[in-house]
């Protein structure tokens, strides 16, 4: 089985969906944000706020670069992630990417006040939000397929992802 890539902007989905399908699949499921803490041996805020995006964007494409090819997993990575065009040739190299996408209004209650991302402390966060969808929309639309999650539940998101790969591997 290919891994399946989780992609697409924060507020998403992408962990509660990949969670549940790695359940449903029975594979393992690996969180690319939780790699780069490891990695980094912080948080997410605190290599933010003591080394800069940069060094995350570094350790973020250093650990996508490690991620097994084909291995049968459910893959969730951050939401800048296929905004690199080396980190997107990477990601389709080892597997099929689904981009999850929302309307700003649902990311927005989803990620209540943001306190584990870094990027929205940057000023008011329906702008920052909207902003950077639509400065990242032209790279989701380079995933092999997108969701959109705005007005649904985890389980009908899983269920169309599985008809996706179903007609896949
Ligand atoms: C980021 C999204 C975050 C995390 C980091 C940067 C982004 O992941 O990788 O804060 O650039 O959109 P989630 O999309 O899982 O929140």
């Amino acid at each position: 089985m290919k891994n399946i890539i989780l992609t697409g902007f924060m507020g998403t989905g992408k962990s509660s969906v990949g969670k549940r399908l790695a359940h449903e699949l029975n594979v393992r499921f690996v969180d690319t944000d939780e790699l780069i803490e490891k990695r980094g041996g912080m948080g997410i805020n605190e290599i933010f706020a003591q080394f800069g995006e940069e060094h995350f964007r570094q350790l973020e494409s250093a650990v996508i670069e490690e991620l097994p090819l084909s291995a049968g997993m459910v893959i969730s990575t951050g939401g800048g992630a296929i905004v690199n065009q080396s980190n997107l040739e990477m990601l389709k190299r080892k597997g099929i990417i689904i981009c999850l996408t929302a309307s700003v209004d649902a990311i927005l209650s989803r990620i209540g006040n943001g306190d584990e991302r870094p990027l929205l402390a940057k000023g008011d966060s329906r702008e920052v939000v909207s902003g950077l969808l639509k400065l990242r929309e032209p790279f989701y639309k380079k995933a092999d397929f997108i969701i959109d999650t705005t007005a649904k539940g985890i389980k009908e998101v899983v269920n169309e992802i599985l008809k996706i790969v179903g007609s896949k591997q």
